[in-house]
């Protein structure tokens, strides 16, 4: 009898029928599913098997035999190693519609919702989006520095002197800073080992406004020395507004530390969103395309009709982003976010604004809103990828606004979410508008509206 199951190492001809929600194309041989990194659905391959599980296989792309008509050629020098983005190969008119699909599907499959009309998603441009990136140093074997993102799956840094999703505008200044951070020769650090200083090099950038904070990430308090080359970036660099020093001695992935000290200039960038000013600092949450959460913000508006006397509720609310152009357009508004930093930064943002109908409240959403005793209208939430807990979505129903708009950035947890919400009939899901925050990858934004049944 011929044994049908695939080996680790064996090589394949597949044909691309899918890309899975995490960026992979999907074939099958013998029945199997397997998942290949850089493929697209039309492309015959051949793919060499390197891990073998109970329910699926992953393959390596060997050679393309015959492209897809949705395969490009990436416009990264380095695509094929970074890992930065996974879709530079795919075409962006076809990076949509797999979005959107996916959005309907995994409503459908997760949350249980069939023949629901799914928006058209919303995109701005393609490239040069980021206006926010945190490159990780290291050091090359001929000893120069290095910046970049991970190569996919590993900790090697892909040395980058330009990156073309991140505003182009940071594009000089991330080869020319990491120039001046060679001259200085403070030791890089070294996640293997755990010694060196110099950990990080982050921008800020503000999409409108075209300022720029750059924020060095580091095992050690500021020095003579790195105070000295901060201040001549500020001189040399006039979009260049502050030089921040973030301290992070710890042993972890997570980028920044608590402290984070100023070198010269100021602490923040401002930034205008949806008409209003923003300060943000280097550690606090903006959303990274700045065109494109307008687009859905004014979306969201256009479909709420509010009519200014409204109480709203905004969980999960950062900075303000969102709560502070809704309060302008409602009676009452309050936020809630568990970073003591954002909400200071949102309390400030209300008042560059002159905004003094909204309150902002530090704390985790599962602990202060079962305790809210107001009857808000509208609850608008934006968690991280995990989603909700479920304490939350217990205080939503018996809260029971008129509206619920949850914004995700993880159409499974949303899926999930949305099910508890409407399973007892207490909602209707009537609007699922995705948007295209992060194009060149597989993630994917989505913003819901629910309205009351009862
Ligand atoms: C995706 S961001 C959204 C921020 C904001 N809506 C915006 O658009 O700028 C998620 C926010 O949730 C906050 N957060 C994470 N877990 C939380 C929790 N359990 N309770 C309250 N806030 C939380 C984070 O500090 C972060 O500001």
């Amino acid at each position: 009898m011929v044994n049908l199951m695939l080996k680790q190492g064996d090589l394949v001809t597949i044909e691309i029928e899918d890309v899975s929600s995490d960026g992979n194309g999907i074939g099958k041989v013998n029945q199997q599913a397997i998942f290949i990194p850089d493929t697209v659905t039309g492309d015959r391959i051949s793919a060499r098997i390197v891990r073998v599980k109970k329910k699926y296989c992953v393959g390596k792309l060997i050679e393309i035999i015959d492209s897809s008509t949705n395969r490009i050629r990436p416009r990264c020098i380095v695509a094929d190693k970074c890992g930065g983005c996974q879709w530079q190969h795919i075409d962006y008119n076809f990076q949509q519609q797999i979005k959107k699909t996916q959005v309907r599907e995994t409503l459908k499959r997760i949350g249980g919702f069939s023949n629901l009309k799914v928006e058209n998603i919303i995109s701005d441009q393609d490239l040069g989006y980021r206006n926010k990136v945190n490159y990780p140093l290291g050091v090359s074997e001929t000893g120069t520095i290095k910046a970049g993102y991970y190569r996919q799956g590993t900790h090697q840094i892909v040395n980058l002197n330009q990156c073309p999703i991140q505003d182009e505008r940071l594009n000089p200044l991330l080869r020319e800073i990491k120039q001046d951070l060679q001259k200085l020769k403070i030791p890089i650090y070294d996640e293997t080992t755990r010694k060196g200083v110099l950990r990080h090099l982050c921008f800020r950038i503000g999409k409108n406004t075209g300022e720029v904070l750059i924020t060095l990430v580091s095992t050690e308090d500021s020095n003579a020395v790195i105070e000295q080359q901060a201040r001549q970036w500020l001189e040399h660099y006039p979009e260049v507004v502050g030089v921040c020093l973030n301290y992070n001695p710890h042993p972890t992935n997570v980028i920044f530390g608590k402290e984070t000290d100023l070198l010269a200039g100021r602490l923040y960038i401002r930034e205008i969103f949806a008409g209003l000013t923003f300060h943000l600092r280097p550690e606090t949450f903006f959303q990274v395309n700045t065109n494109t959460a307008e687009a859905l913000f004014e979306r969201i508006l256009q479909q709420l009709n509010l009519q200014g006397t409204e109480t709203i509720v905004d969980l999960y609310c950062g900075i303000g982003t969102f709560t502070l152009p809704l309060a302008k357009k409602v009676k009452n508004a309050i936020g809630i976010d568990s970073q003591t930093v954002s909400i200071q930064q949102a309390k400030f943002n209300a008042e560059i604004n002159q905004i003094d109908n909204v309150k902002f409240i530090q704390g985790k959403v599962e602990t202060i809103l079962p305790e809210l005793t107001i009857s808000p209208d509208l609850v608008i939430l934006d968690p991280p990828r995990k989603g909700c807990q479920p304490e939350v979505i217990e205080s939503l129903l018996s809260l029971k606004p008129k509206c619920i708009v949850y914004l995700s950035c993880h159409p499974a947890t949303l899926a999930r979410d949305l099910k508890q919400l409407c399973q007892e009939n207490d909602y209707q899901l009537d609007f699922v508008q995705p948007a295209d925050f992060f194009p060149q990858t597989a993630h994917v934004e989505t913003a819901v509206i629910l309205n009351s049944q009862k």
